[in-house]
């Protein structure tokens, strides 16, 4: 069992969690995700890696209530545990594979939507470390969505913040901000998008126009994590790819969005009915 050690809400519907796991904790990379269960009977739960400390062998999650399975996970408190934590999964971030000398002269912006801030911050982290500089923007749809702008103001070289509706900072989409930081004349080596599908293919076209070498996160539906069921392919330069394996980061231009974005509504119908009997407490577990 692997308990949980912290909670804390961090927007409506959006809660981070510090898990006790030593083994995950210890070989973690940014980039990386896990695989959770509730219960016995739980739904296996994809979620990205926001933080991880081998000192104290904790693990920490951030999960939005999207549906039956996160609804689960939110009702948990501290001391509560799940009955699985798999990982690290996935392939580390390119960049931890590259020297210090190489590194050192990039400049990387980080773009980062709504809840895939979580997964931004390890990165950006993980390169302050090795004194790399890192802008980061971050979108949400409104102010009090804006999750972890503390924690990245520490580590990244400057921080950017949207809302849709201009509530907080720049009021616009992170595809906007991303055009007029270039069109000002701002230069990166190397963009990473992490967020919502359709952000991450409107991040696409528009750095394309700048020629920007750019790296997405597929947030694709996962089964198993380990490259056997194939829930999680997605087509990368004419190519199948597990994301779970082969991922879950690849070479933006190369990724087929339309079809991502299709397979991952695949089962709507069927998590929309899940999340109904969770509410009136006809769920699993
Ligand atoms: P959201 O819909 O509120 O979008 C966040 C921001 O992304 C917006 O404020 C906007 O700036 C930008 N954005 C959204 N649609 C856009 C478009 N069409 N063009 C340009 N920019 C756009 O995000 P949310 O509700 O917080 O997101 C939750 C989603 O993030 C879920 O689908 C979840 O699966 C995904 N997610 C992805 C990862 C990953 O690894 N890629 C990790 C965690 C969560
Ligand atoms: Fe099953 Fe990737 S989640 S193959």
């Amino acid at each position: 069992m692997y308990k949980i050690l912290k909670k804390r809400i961090l927007a409506p519907d959006i809660c981070l969690m510090e898990v006790s796991a030593y083994r995950v904790a210890s070989s973690a990379q940014p980039g990386q995700f896990v695989i959770v269960r509730v219960n016995q009977h739980g739904e296996r739960v994809p979620l990205t890696i926001c933080d991880f400390d081998p000192v104290a062998g904790s693990v920490t999650i951030v999960t939005q209530r999207v549906g039956a399975s996160s609804r689960k996970i939110l009702a948990l408190e501290e001391g509560d545990a799940f009955v699985d934590f798999v990982g690290p999964l996935g392939m580390p971030s390119e960049f931890v594979h590259e020297k210090d000398e190489v590194l050192q002269n990039k400049k990387y912006l980080f773009i980062a939507g709504g809840l895939g801030t979580a997964p931004v911050y390890p990165q950006v982290k993980y390169l302050h470390t090795r004194g790399v500089q890192a802008e980061v923007i971050i979108g949400a749809k409104t102010r009090e969505l804006i999750i972890m702008e503390e924690e990245m103001m520490q580590v990244a070289s400057r921080v950017h913040i949207c809302t849709d509706d201009g509530s907080y900072g720049f009021k616009g989409l992170v595809t906007a901000k991303l055009k007029e930081l270039l069109d000002n004349g701002n230069h990166y080596d190397q963009a990473v998008a992490i967020g919502p599908m359709i952000m991450m293919k409107f991040v696409t076209l528009t750095a394309r126009d700048y020629s920007l070498p750019l790296i997405v996160s597929l947030n694709t539906l996962m089964v198993d994590g380990t490259g056997m069921c194939g829930a999680c392919r997605v087509t990368v330069g004419g190519q199948t790819r597990f994301a779970c394996v082969d991922g879950p980061e690849f070479d933006a231009y190369q990724v087929d969005f339309d079809e991502a974005i299709r397979r991952q509504s695949m089962y709507k119908e069927q998590e929309i009915e899940a999340d109904h009997k969770c509410k009136i407490g006809l769920g699993n577990g």
